[in-house]
């Protein structure tokens, strides 16, 4: 459920219709509603009522947005983050450096200091190879540092290739088969404090089969390093939970979610941590959007022509998403069209053939949830500067990123003086 719906026939965030964003903003933009992130983080915490004291990291890499991020501090959520970058807006917006997991399979020296500095909770080993490095690190500074080992179980999340990350030619975590020796190893080594283990099997999921699955194999690794011997306190099982992109569309709820969880890790005898990223701020955002003009295109439907681009939203053109188009007015009309951005690449597509609201030029739009993996994944191709971002709060909203300009991008830029 989210808090963007209409109103008197116009399309509101909370209590905000949405033409005074565009009017005071400008367009494209993003405009994320507070209510819906507090809405899904307790909606996600409820539906683990069935496991004892869990710790939840919001996948920073969702939405890193240091308001966002905020929201979600306030709600007694930690971070997990997967670069020197995101710990350091994790920290800014409040999150406690005790409640940050650090994954990613390529934290580099600096980073790994980092986090040693900044006393986080926990790393989440990639391999054998980091381990090392972060243990010699660790002695240089005279502590010992909280770890998990990420394993790859093998398992197909059935999920869009470029997002499945547990299949043993990914290149994420160690294999199943080699973990209890790495993890013995690593267990050995001064300055590193081995405490659990850690799967991530990709996300946008729509069915919890494969995680039930990932979640076995990590119960039974669990039962073989202690049957070995070793001391395993923590087990964090990932994020992943897919949300609708298409209205009608089901998923796993939390509960369901939760109460597999709290099935498949009974007796585990361990603290679980979880890290959700687009279940909690997907439908938390829209992109909002001015159509510039519609074109006829042969015998086909028209192209409609919006300000907001791929290099705004990639999700369509990277991995082939659907994201819904609703008009801001919509009229009760309905239209077929392709729906695309000004970008110079046939890629910059939204939609093909899609029924939508009959729309046309200079009206408002908004692509759906776009709360998670949107304005992160920006870039300033075709020099279109950074899209801007808007929370919302009932009746009030605030600039939370301001649009960054083409001339303030170029003002980073340098011509040699030899030129
Ligand atoms: N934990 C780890 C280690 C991850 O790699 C990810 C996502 C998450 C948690 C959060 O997963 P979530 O709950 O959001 O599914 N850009 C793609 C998604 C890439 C996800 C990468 N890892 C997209 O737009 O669909």
């Amino acid at each position: 459920m989210d808090h963007f719906e209409l109103r008197d026939g116009i399309l509101h965030a909370e209590d905000v219709p949405l033409p005074a964003i565009a009017e005071a903003v400008g367009t494209p933009v993003y405009v994320y509603s507070r209510a819906t992130l507090v809405r899904h983080a307790r909606v996600f915490r409820d539906g683990l009522a069935g496991v004892a004291n869990p710790h939840i990291a919001f996948a920073v890499k969702a939405n890193p947005n240091l308001a966002v991020l905020k929201v979600l501090a306030k709600e007694g959520f930690g971070a997990d983050v997967v670069s020197g970058g995101e710990l350091t807006r994790a920290l800014a917006a409040g999150i406690r450096p005790q409640d940050v997991v650090f994954s990613g399979v390529g934290k580099t020296h600096p980073e790994l200091v980092q986090g040693i500095e900044a006393g986080i909770g926990q790393f989440n080993l990639e391999s054998e190879e980091e381990g090392y490095e972060l243990a010699a690190i660790a002695r240089r500074h005279g502590v010992t540092v909280p770890c998990a080992l990420r394993v790859n179980p093998d398992v197909d999340a059935r999920t869009h290739e470029k997002i499945s990350t547990g299949k043993r030619e990914n290149k994420f975590g160690v294999p199943l088969d080699r973990a209890a020796a790495i993890y013995a190893a690593l267990a050995a080594e001064p300055g590193l404090e081995m405490r659990g283990v850690a799967v991530h099997i990709g996300s946008q999921l729509a069915d919890l089969e494969p995680l039930e699955t990932a979640f076995g194999k990590l119960g039974a690794l669990i039962e073989e390093l202690r049957t070995g011997g070793q001391t395993v306190t923590h087990a964090d099982l990932g994020g992943g939970l897919g949300v609708p992109y298409r209205k009608h569309e089901t998923f796993p709820s939390p509960a369901e979610y939760g109460a597999m969880v709290a099935r498949v890790t009974a007796g585990w005898d361990v603290q679980l941590s979880f890290e959700p990223g687009r279940v909690i701020a997907g439908n938390a955002g829209v992109l909002l959007t001015r159509v510039v003009r519609s074109k006829r295109s042969g015998n086909g439907p028209p192209f409609v022509i919006v300000d907001a681009a791929m290099n705004d939203l990639a999700r369509p053109a990277m991995y082939g998403a659907w994201h819904d188009f609703d008009a801001v007015a919509p009229t009760g009309e309905r239209m077929t069209a392709h729906i695309v951005g000004p970008i110079c690449e046939t890629g910059d597509t939204f939609a093909m053939d899609r029924e939508i609201d009959a729309i046309g030029a200079g009206d408002l739009a908004v692509f759906r949830t776009a709360g998670a993996y949107g304005a992160t994944m920006a870039s300033s191709y075709n020099s279109r500067g950074f899209v801007a971002e808007v929370l919302v709060d009932g009746g009030k909203f605030a600039v939370v990123a301001d649009r960054i300009s083409p001339h303030a991008i170029m003002d980073a830029e340098r011509v040699p003086e030899w030129l």
